[in-house]
């Protein structure tokens, strides 16, 4: 392969062209310091510059007041999973969790792990993980109430927020966040591994509230305390410069290419809308998640066969499209369509997938 494909790849996913071309001019002398910015120390004047560019961005893009603050921690999300339960749910307290398939599971089961008290509270186990749940009754002494907003592997996300009546919602927003737009005041904490819609894997973007940092157990390692993080700027010991180097990029792509959230929430909803349009036109293809519960970011999929499947993902990558086999999990197609992944991505794998069904329907 010679060219670029259009990648419908899960995570590591898709990065926006323009930030790969960035990247590429400024590899070797990065803004005149004679140096890459892999080779730069982190406390330089270069590095912090970018630091703080990344936070200024997230703060702007997610219009964050000052009550909220932007950590770069390292782990993956699924560190998250066990750092949320160590420092924001106290002894003798309880948590409420809504279980919608394998990260939200993964979640509950390390709090469960550190012996913390999960009540789950919803979970759409019975039917495979296929929807959302609705009409949940949260505990209103919970400590903190946990979702997944998009579940990368079944393809569903939440469309509206549950109500928790004032109990901090804490959400992993891995596969979507900045994906479309956010009112961020229920959030008492938020986190995103990094590799889908911000930059390279490396890095997860936690954005936490006042109050929650106040939670925290002065007892912890210090590599496991959000404050560590918060009071150093995310620079107790050397952070992930590359990555964090990256999602700047991304976001100054986001707000001054793209336009914004709200501009890229039309955007991905005029993209998941095409494909699923072209998923439903027909009988050949079959989305796995309830209409209603239908993510905007992960559009999955199955054909007639497991067969008819394989022969699918394979041509459509002799055909430049790239990254459409299902998580090993649950089998199927997947087409990532996350932020860096343009309209003309999508229109491409809509004809193709017409062509197909027109073969072998
Ligand atoms: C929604 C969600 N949460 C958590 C994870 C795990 O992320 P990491 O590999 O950064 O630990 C993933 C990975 O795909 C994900 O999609």
């Amino acid at each position: 392969m010679n060219s670029r494909i259009h990648n419908f790849n899960a995570g590591p996913a898709a990065l926006p062209l323009t930030v790969l071309e960035q990247i590429q001019a400024e590899l070797l002398n990065f803004k005149g310091s004679g140096m890459s910015v892999t080779e730069i120390s982190h406390r330089s004047k270069w590095f912090d510059q970018v630091i703080c560019d990344a936070t200024t961005r997230v703060k702007r893009l997610l219009k964050l007041d000052n009550n909220f603050h932007v950590l770069f921690v390292q782990g993956g999300a699924s560190m998250q999973f066990a750092m949320i339960p160590m420092n924001l749910l106290p002894e003798g307290q309880s948590a409420d969790y809504v279980d919608t398939g394998t990260w939200s599971t993964k979640a509950i089961k390390e709090a469960r792990v550190q012996r913390k008290t999960v009540n789950v509270v919803a979970s759409s186990e019975d039917k495979s993980f296929s929807y959302i749940p609705g009409d949940i009754s949260f505990d209103r002494n919970a400590s903190y109430v946990h979702i997944t907003s998009n579940n990368t592997i079944k393809g569903t996300q939440w469309a509206h927020f549950p109500d928790t009546a004032g109990v901090p919602l804490i959400c992993d927003m891995s596969s979507d966040i900045f994906g479309r737009i956010l009112d961020p005041s229920p959030f008492g904490l938020i986190y995103a591994g990094a590799q889908k819609n911000l930059g390279p894997a490396g890095v997860t973007l936690v954005i936490i509230r006042q109050d929650m940092l106040e939670r925290v157990p002065q007892e912890l390692p210090t590599m496991l305390k959000y404050t560590t993080f918060a009071e150093h700027n995310s620079m107790f010991n050397t952070p992930p410069c590359f990555a964090i180097y990256t999602i700047e990029l991304v976001l100054k792509w986001l707000e001054e290419t793209i336009g914004g959230l709200e501009e890229m929430d039309r955007l991905n909803r005029q993209k998941a809308e095409f494909l699923y349009q072209a998923i439903d036109r027909g009988q050949f293809f079959a989305g796995t998640a309830e209409k209603h519960s239908r993510s905007l970011m992960n559009v999955t999929f199955r054909l007639p066969s497991e067969e008819l499947e394989k022969q699918f993902v394979q041509q459509a990558l002799e055909n430049g499209l790239g990254g459409l086999k299902g998580h090993r999990s649950v089998g199927g197609c997947r087409a990532s369509i996350y932020n860096a992944t343009p309209l003309e991505a999508v229109k491409a794998l809509v004809d193709f997938m017409e062509e197909f069904a027109r073969k072998h329907g």
